[in-house]
């Protein structure tokens, strides 16, 4: 499974990436939009330290502006993948993109039927939004469930991209799914990371080796 960091936080992809724990990064207007400053200039730092694909989100409703806007992402690095919302405008540039061999990744899903639109529209990522769906008490993780089916049925390509992941168990559950790619937030790697066994037992190894080598 891919490790994405779902951040537009330059120090957060650092400490990440020095783990080893960066295949990709994944921003979105509201996540771009809380760094602060120049919104060109940090996308494209961000496209230049990371090692993988960066997805960087159109704002525009129209197919045509949306067109407009991927051209002038698509010049912030060659890992760039054009984030595009899940609806109808959106899926008239996927295509268009797909054709060029531009990267997409639709985002913005909470079904599987719009996952299944996504695919048949040639995106190379689709992104569920399971933390947003368990908020509304449904099952984020069925939906990961039935688009791993339905695209493992008719052989499609597109990549399952996990994104709204708030714990944990969202990596694990998705990872045991099969599950292509989780995007997620800094705060969850850190939780990833850390287990208070881990804890407990380091603590016991270096007091006994203190008391043993005094
Ligand atoms: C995905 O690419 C989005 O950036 C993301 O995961 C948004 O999730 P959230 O706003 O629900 O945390």
């Amino acid at each position: 499974m891919e490790f994405f960091l779902d951040t537009a936080n330059l120090d957060e992809i650092r400490a990440a990436t020095q783990q080893g724990l960066v295949d990709g990064v994944t921003t979105n207007p509201t996540l771009l939009a809380r760094e602060g400053g120049e919104w060109r200039y940090q996308a494209k730092r961000i496209c230049e330290e990371v090692d993988g694909p960066v997805s960087l989100e159109v704002v525009g409703l129209t197919a045509a502006e949306m067109e407009r806007e991927a051209e002038d992402l698509i010049g912030f690095g060659d890992n760039v993948v054009i984030k595009l919302p899940m609806t109808g405008e959106g899926l008239v540039v996927c295509k268009a993109l797909t054709a060029k061999n531009i990267k997409t990744n639709v985002t913005l899903v909470f079904s599987a039927m719009q996952a299944l639109l996504a695919a048949k529209a040639g995106a190379t990522y689709v992104s569920p939004f399971v933390g947003r769906l368990d908020g509304l008490s449904q099952d984020g993780m069925q939906l990961i469930e039935q688009i791993r089916t339905i695209y493992d049925n008719y052989g499609f390509p597109t990549k399952i991209l996990i994104a709204s992941v708030r714990n944990p168990l969202h990596v694990l559950d998705g990872a045991l799914i099969g599950a292509d790619v989780a995007t997620i937030p800094f705060s969850v790697i850190k939780q990833l990371v850390h287990h208070p066994m881990t804890d407990k037992g380091l603590e016991a190894f270096l007091k006994d080796w203190e008391a043993f080598a005094r």
